[in-house]
């Protein structure tokens, strides 16, 4: 993590939890997380539950994710939700492009700059889901798969430098208990940081590139010590809030200690 860029914690809570559980999830992670004011804390919970969870976040430093959009205003759209309706119930996240999305809904890059597009413009902020899978990591493909996904909306986000993150997710660490290495993640994170630098400088100083994939209290400080590490998007450690916030404390603390060890102003 850089001190430049404030560590953000999410936990896509995926289609899981209703809106009674998901109240009892959302007011736990607000207590738990309530003292690590260095981080940026967000949950994303199911479109159902959005509702309650967003008032029992009331007055906390919590906020509030979608989990998909769909990128019109209105219309015959049959079962799909547009921006300003997740703005009205206080969602300032949306998480987008996500891998589930991209294989089991038929997400083609497009359709994700597409979305990204719809959420840039009505002020949500997107975390834009990139990653390789198994097949395509073996093939030595990696790099060039993340660029791809990356060129279909790395210039559509340029326009607000740090409104939107980035999460990088190896498919094949998801929900697999099978972590990437630090190094592993770190050349995928670096290589996003460069093409960030290659827009401007400022998008590669405040854009948020957060690692998921099997993240979890275990793994988390190896990782979020990577300098170009700053966050995580967490599924299945994000569903109890003592793993969850786990993870938010060892953000705190990588960031308290980059704090004493660089002062931002010295005495
Ligand atoms: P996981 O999911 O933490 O359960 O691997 C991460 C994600 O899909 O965002």
């Amino acid at each position: 993590m850089n001190q430049a860029r404030r560590p953000l914690i999410a936990g896509n809570w995926k289609m899981n939890h209703g809106a009674a559980s998901g109240v009892q999830l959302a007011s736990d992670v607000a207590r738990t997380t309530a003292a690590f004011g260095s981080v940026d804390v967000v949950v994303a919970p199911p479109f159902s539950a959005l509702w309650k969870v967003a008032d029992a976040l009331q007055g906390s430093r919590v906020e509030l994710s979608a989990q998909n959009m769909h990128p019109k205003a209105s219309g015959a759209f049959t079962g799909e939700v547009a921006p300003g309706m997740l703005l009205e119930i206080g969602c300032k996240w949306v998480i987008l492009g996500h891998s589930e999305r991209r294989a089991m809904f038929g997400e083609s890059d497009a359709v994700v700059a597409e979305k990204v597009k719809a959420a840039m413009d009505a002020g949500i902020r997107p975390i834009v889901c990139v990653g390789e899978t198994l097949d395509e990591r073996e093939r030595g493909d990696t790099l060039n798969v993340v660029k791809r996904q990356l060129n279909a909306f790395l210039s559509i986000i340029a326009d607000k430098p740090g409104f939107a993150a980035i999460a990088y997710e190896p498919v094949w660490a998801i929900g697999t208990g099978k972590v990437a290495t630090t190094a592993e993640a770190q050349e995928v994170h670096a290589m996003i940081r460069a093409s960030l630098a290659a827009i401007g400088p400022a998008m590669a100083e405040k854009t948020r590139i957060l690692y998921g994939g099997s993240l979890s209290p275990k793994n988390a400080d190896g990782l979020l010590r990577e300098p170009d590490i700053d966050g995580g998007l967490i599924g299945g450690a994000s569903l109890k809030a003592e793993d969850f916030s786990k993870v938010a404390e060892t953000a705190q603390k990588i960031a308290g200690q980059r704090l004493v060890s660089r002062p931002l102003v010295s005495s």
